[in-house]
């Protein structure tokens, strides 16, 4: 039986998306997406990390944005990183889900994929946006990561790979129950 547009289109963008478990200032990649705050001067977690590989640039880079809101995106370069680029996103903290929190996520992944075709990136890596320290449920922010990144494959075809880097083990396991 012939397979419809919509199963070549699916399994197409399903073996353009890997799930590792990974520090994701580790990965060659073309850009790496950090979960930043909105002051975009760094903090804990995979922001305090990435600022640490990318060295003092990147901080001084940050101040002359002017931060960055909620569910938006911004870009710098990697500097001392092996990616080329940082897209800077900030996710909601975790109010319980009615205020907003759901489409403020999204709105994180839809606006690294602008940078994405912007730049004519091949190649990005995205950590567990709002997992942490902001605290959203992880089933719930794998869900809505998985959806928008399947959504910025299918408009993007010159993307070739879309990494999760998880950090923890339940992190990737969501991502791993979330594929399949
Ligand atoms: N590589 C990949 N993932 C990482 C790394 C890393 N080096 N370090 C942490 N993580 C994971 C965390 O385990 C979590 O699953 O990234 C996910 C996001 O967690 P946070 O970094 O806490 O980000 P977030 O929940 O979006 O909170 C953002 O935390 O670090 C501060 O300045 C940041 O105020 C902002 C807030």
């Amino acid at each position: 039986m012939e397979k419809s547009a919509a199963e070549r289109g699916e399994s197409r963008a399903a073996n353009r998306i890997e799930v590792v478990q990974a520090d994701i200032t580790k990965l060659a990649v073309d850009a790496i997406v950090n979960a930043a705050n909105t002051s975009l001067l760094g903090g804990g977690g995979v922001d305090g990390a990435i600022h640490r590989a990318a060295g003092p640039e990147l901080v001084a880079e940050c101040r002359l944005l002017g931060g960055c809101r909620t569910g938006q995106a911004k870009i710098t370069p990697g500097f001392r990183l092996p990616a080329r680029y940082i897209i800077h996103t900030v996710g909601p903290v975790w109010n319980g889900g009615g205020q907003g929190e759901p489409e403020l996520l999204a709105s994180c992944y839809r606006g690294c994929f602008v940078f994405v075709r912007e730049h004519g990136l091949r190649t990005v890596a995205f950590p567990a946006i709002s997992c942490g320290v902001y605290g959203y449920p992880i089933d719930e922010a794998v869900a809505i990561a998985v959806r928008e990144v399947r959504t910025g494959l299918s408009e993007n075809a010159e993307i070739e790979k879309v990494i999760f880097a998880c950090f923890e083990n339940e992190v990737y396991e969501a991502y791993q129950r979330a594929l399949r």
